[in-house]
């Protein structure tokens, strides 16, 4: 592995040509409609790929983005307050399929970008080139289930309800100026799972992408330019303090949509001087522990357990990040886990078949090879001989056991390839795990027994917001409600949901009198109001 690991990363001729990237100078910020042309202080962007020179190792270069100061952040503000206009601004006074129509639009030239987001996601956080895709193309495909979704909506809505002596319309209203901020993970997928349904319910949005995968939001500016009234969509960068701390503290954010950690979630809503008005849509930490039963499938334990710690190197909030193993199967399992685990393909994300790849926060390996020590030095081993070796940003997964309470690992979240495992003999231990863990998003139990699985079910419904059988942990299907208790998250997103979350119930209601079904009667035939209509959308 040593060998494998001193020639990771290649020199730039090896690099394939329909796999290279050209530099990507983004020189301006969507504001008000305008992409507004930056000339001040900027960031370059590294990736996190190393490439061999002639003066050695070097982080490839991939261009700079405008770092904005308090003044331009504040015009941004401006500029979404204004085309919200108290919710008489041309956008959320649309109709729905006004709406609809401006988000297909910008879907359709969100599409033409594919081959370049693609490559500068790749790139930028080193997801493999086929997980780029397939994040790209569940983005798209998000859009449209998210369009399709309110569209039925929609329809449930426009008709009237009369329940006891009162007519009313009840539909779902904008909450005004959001403000949506993804994860560096899934840097375009999770940004917009909460930008289009805030969007198409006609709140305005500012939007700061993650600060690592800044650059492939660039080819999007134009198309939301293109897409959308001006001051619907605008766009800030650069340092939290800077540019997102006067945004909070105007008062004037009227929704955070918010994916990352909780403490930088506890900051941003402290600073909105009055939280009580602030809605917060939030996708923080989780620790989601495996329990493998000592009855279960090991082949097919071992193949979820794979994918589900190591897939994009365990960056992912639904990772297993814990493993509970019965101590009757425990040797079977880890000597079958390491086995698989040695079948993973290390090098870079354009590579065929390739599972891990370069790490792109800073740091990551040496805060990796701490959680790896301080196991070790409390009494874990390293299960697979190469596991915690590195190179630069190149960490070989690490399967630590046993792992026990005192170790950092037991409770932090690692969210990188470290896989830990803790050997059991009580069921409780595990769900006691899952009790006092401060986090609360899934778990997956793995076994054969139906009693035995029963057992677990209700004790850890309540503990977290989806207990997964003999599968990995997940957030898809994307229909699906995706949730987590306790610091995990606040809020519940999918399709429909997400529609639900970034609006609030509304009505229009009359008590049943001849004079007030005469007014409806002619609102509604001569087409007078967007709310209160039974216009049904095909
Ligand atoms: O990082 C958290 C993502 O929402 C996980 O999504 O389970 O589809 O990878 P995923």
């Amino acid at each position: 592995m040593k060998n494998v690991l001193s020639r990771i990363f290649p020199e730039e001729r090896n690099i394939p040509n329909e796999n290279n990237i050209s530099l990507i100078h983004q020189d301006g910020y969507l504001c008000d409609g305008e992409i507004v042309k930056w000339n001040g202080e900027t960031e370059s962007v590294y990736s996190p790929i190393y490439v061999k020179g002639s003066s050695g190792l070097e982080r490839k270069y991939l261009g700079k983005y405008p770092l904005m100061s308090e003044a331009e952040a504040l015009k941004v503000l401006n500029a979404a307050v204004s085309a919200y206009d108290n919710g008489k601004g041309k956008w959320p006074a649309f109709s729905v399929p006004e709406r609809i129509k401006c988000v297909e639009v910008f879907a359709e030239e969100m599409k033409e970008q594919r081959d370049l987001i693609v490559n500068i996601l790749m790139w930028e956080i080193c997801k493999t080139f086929k997980d780029s895709q397939k994040e790209f193309d569940r983005t798209i495909e998000y859009i449209a289930d998210t369009v399709n979704a309110l569209k039925s909506l929609d329809r449930n809505s426009s008709r009237f309800v009369i329940e006891k002596g009162i007519i009313a319309q009840i539909r779902r209203a904008p909450l005004g100026v959001v403000l949506c901020m993804g994860p560096f993970n899934y840097p375009l997928n999770e940004t917009f799972t909460t930008l289009i349904p805030a969007l198409i319910m006609g709140n305005t949005i500012i939007f700061k992408p993650p600060k690592i995968g800044v650059l492939l939001h660039s080819p999007l500016l134009k198309a939301f330019q293109n897409a959308f009234p001006e001051g619907v969509v605008n766009t800030v960068y650069g340092k939290g303090e800077k540019v997102i701390a006067p945004l909070m503290k105007s008062g004037k954010i009227d929704v955070l949509a918010f994916i990352g950690s909780s403490r930088v979630a506890d900051i941003l809503k402290k600073q909105h001087p009055k939280p009580h008005r602030l809605k917060a849509v939030l996708g923080l930490e989780a620790k989601n522990a495996g329990i493998i039963l000592k009855d279960t499938d090991i082949q097919l334990t071992v193949k979820e357990c794979l994918s589900g710690s190591l897939s994009y190197n365990g960056q992912r909030c639904t990772a297993l990040k814990i493993l509970f193993v019965h101590e009757d199967i425990i040797d079977e399992f880890i000597s079958s886990f390491v086995r698989e685990s040695e079948n993973l393909k290390i090098g870079m994300p354009w590579e065929k078949d390739v599972n891990i790849t370069p790490l792109p926060e800073p740091d990551k390996a040496e805060y990796l090879t701490d959680l790896v020590n301080d196991a070790v030095n409390k009494g874990a081993e390293m299960m697979n001989p190469d596991g915690g070796m590195f190179n630069q940003t190149v960490f070989y997964p690490a399967v630590l056991y046993p792992v026990s309470e005192e170790m950092k690992v037991y409770q932090e979240e690692q969210f990188g390839p470290i896989v830990p495992v803790v050997s059991y003999k009580n069921i409780e231990t595990p769900l006691k795990y899952v009790q006092e863990s401060p986090y609360g998003q899934q778990v997956s139990i793995f076994g054969r027994n139906h009693d035995e699985i029963a057992k677990l079910i209700d004790p850890l419904v309540n503990q977290v917001c989806r207990v997964n059988i003999n599968s990995q942990c997940q957030r898809g299907p994307d229909t699906f409600p995706f949730t987590g208790r306790k610091d995990s998250a606040e809020g519940t997103l999918s399709v429909s949901d997400a529609l639900k979350v970034f609006a609030v119930r509304t009505l229009v209601a009359a008590k049943d009198t001849d004079l007030n079904k005469s007014i409806i009667d002619a609102i509604v035939r001569e087409r007078k109001s967007k709310f209160l209509s039974t216009d049904f959308i095909l």
